[in-house]
C-alpha cells in the first residue's frame, strides 16, 4: 500500500537506513551458509546483535570505534558462542559484509523517489570505506545525493548529532525529511529528532517504542516509490 500522500507533502528528501534497510545484514552468512553449516541462522543473529549493542555501549559512555571494528569484534563473539561453526569461513564473512546485497526493491524505490523530484541519501552508522564498498557493490552510487556516517560525529544513532548530519548535508529542517530505517530504534531516534520517520517492518514484528512512533509503517520499500 502506498505511502499517505500526506506524509510526503513538504518532504523534500528521503533518507535510508543502510544495514538492514538497504542491505541485508544477514546476506553475509547466507552467501556461505553451507560452510557456515546449521547454526548460520544463529550465528548471523548473534552478530548483528552485538554489533548494535557495541555501538550503544560505546556511545552511552561516550567513547568511539568505527563500525567496521564493532562488526569484527561481533562476529568473534559470535564464533565464541556458536563453536561448532569452522573459523576458517571468518575471513570471507567480514569480505562478504563488505558487499551485502541490497534488497531487490531498493534502486528502483531510489530511481523512483529522485523522478518524482525528492533528494536521497543514507545515514549510517557504518564507516565510510564499508558503505562506499556496499554502495558500489549494489551499484547504487548514481541514485543518491549524499551518503552520510556517523564516523563524521563519531557518536552511533540514536545520537541527535548523527541525525544532524543530515539537516546539515541537504540544508533542510527536520519536517522535511523522511527517515526510513527497518530498525524501529532507529525509527523512533528519527522521530525524536522530527524527522518524518518510516519503519520498514519486513520480518511484521510487534511494535515498541510507544513514545516515539513512526509517521508510517510498511513491509518493504515498494510502497514509497
Ligand atoms: C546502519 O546504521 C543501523 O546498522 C544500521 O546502517
Amino acid at each position: 500500500m502506498p505511502l499517505d500522500p500526506g506524509l510526503v507533502r513538504g518532504a523534500h528528501a528521503f533518507v535510508f537506513d543502510a544495514y538492514g534497510t538497504l542491505f541485508d545484514v544477514h546476506a553475509a552468512v547466507a552467501r556461505h551458509a553451507a560452510a557456515v553449516g546449521p547454526e548460520a541462522a544463529r550465528l548471523s543473529e548473534i552478530w548483528r546483535a552485538k554489533q548494535l549493542e557495541y555501538s550503544w555501549v560505546l556511545s552511552l559512555a561516550g567513547r568511539y570505534e568505527p563500525f567496521w571494528t564493532l562488526t569484527e569484534r561481533a562476529l568473534d563473539y559470535a564464533f565464541a558462542r556458536c563453536p561448532s561453526v569452522d573459523r576458517r569461513v571468518q575471513r570471507a564473512l567480514l569480505e562478504a559484509y563488505r558487499t551485502l546485497d541490497a534488497y531487490p526493491e531498493a534502486a528502483e524505490v531510489l530511481a523512483a523517489l529522485r523522478r518524482r523530484g525528492f533528494r536521497t541519501g543514507i545515514l549510517s552508522n557504518g564507516s565510510p570505506d564499508m558503505l562506499a564498498s556496499a554502495i558500489a557493490s549494489a551499484g547504487l552510487a548514481r541514485l543518491l545525493d549524499h551518503v552520510l556516517s556517523v564516523d563524521a560525529v563519531g557518536v552511533f544513532k540514536t545520537s541527535p548529532r548523527t541525525y544532524a548530519l543530515i539537516t546539515e548535508a541537504f540544508g533542510v529542517d527536520p519536517a522535511e525529511v523522511v527517515l526510513v530505517s527497518s530498525n524501529r530504534w532507529d525509527a523512533a531516534g528519527a522521530t525524536a529528532f522530527g524527522f518524518r520517520s518510516v519503519w520498514v517492518n519486513r520480518a511484521g514484528l510487534p511494535d515498541e517504542y510507544d513514545d516515539l512512533p513512526p509517521a508510517a509503517t510498511v513491509r518493504d520499500l515498494s510502497a514509497l516509490a
